[in-house]
């Protein structure tokens, strides 16, 4: 699964469906929280925007928000100083460049890629002196994949005939000597939006979309969007693998 690339605009729209859907405080809180003590230090590994950092910063002494992306970590640094959590450290690097680095538990939620090889992961592991959750995207039917027409129309590769092989990375934990279990996480993660200009160009971020596909997007974008007054409430919902790993 590639990593889409994020306009501007899409950390808003990110963090509006965080805030609206309790992002990842309600999809999977509780799995995390039963993994984190007041006094730990917890590693968020490919932060983003801070949604998982944010939210656990109340559960433990300090969180240490990793990723790569400069203007993501700037966006969750000016939104952890408006909501008055001042036990988050940001770190722009690339992991595992910088790796082990020494925390209590790992957290690494939807970072693709990253965690389908022993290279990656295995820092991950000795970076934990306890335990840790990963999340992945599991694999969906046709039926339940957001937008796969408009896919198919356009000749995108849709989600249903890929995996984000969470079983590889579960196998992979196990053959370095952790002890894992994972489940399923099914929750809503739809979109609110302001106009249907805006819907059209959050489509196209979501499939990954050419410049040239905008004008068969705008068209059929009011197939996907349902209209409240006057706002525009695109229906997602997410399929997670939550794989949690003990030492
Ligand atoms: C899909 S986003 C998920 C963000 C966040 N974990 C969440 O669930 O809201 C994946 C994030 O991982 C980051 N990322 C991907 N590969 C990385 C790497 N090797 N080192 C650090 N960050 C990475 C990306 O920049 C992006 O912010």
């Amino acid at each position: 699964m590639i990593d889409k690339i994020w306009p501007r605009e899409a950390y808003d729209w990110y963090r509006s469906a965080c805030d609206v859907y309790n992002y990842p405080g309600g999809s999977f809180g509780n799995s995390i929280r039963e993994l984190i003590s007041t006094n730990d230090t917890v590693l968020d590994l490919g932060c983003g925007i801070g949604a998982a950092a944010l939210t656990i910063a109340p559960w433990c002494k300090s969180v240490i928000a990793l990723d790569n992306d400069k203007d993501a970590l700037g966006y969750l640094e000016n939104r952890a100083k408006e909501l008055g959590i001042s036990n988050i450290t940001t770190k722009h690097s690339n992991w595992p460049d910088d790796a082990p680095l020494e925390v209590d538990v790992v957290i690494a939620l939807h970072v693709y890629q990253v965690m389908h090889s022993p290279h990656n992961l295995k820092p991950v592991l000795e970076s934990a002196k306890r335990c840790g959750l990963i999340a992945c995207h599991a694999p969906v039917f046709r039926r339940d994949e957001s937008f796969v027409e408009l896919k198919e129309e356009l000749g995108i590769t849709p989600y249903y005939e890929l995996c984000d092989n969470g079983c590889y990375t579960k196998g992979a934990l196990d053959a370095l000597g952790a002890r894992t279990s994972c489940k399923k996480a099914v929750y809503n993660f739809s979109q609110p939006l302001d106009s249907l200009d805006e819907v059209a160009r959050f489509i196209a971020w979501q499939i990954n979309a050419r410049d040239s596909m905008a004008e068969i997007i705008t068209k059929r974008a009011h197939r996907y969007v349902i209209k409240e007054n006057d706002k525009y409430l695109v229906p997602v919902t997410r399929h997670s693998c939550l794989i949690t790993f003990k030492k």
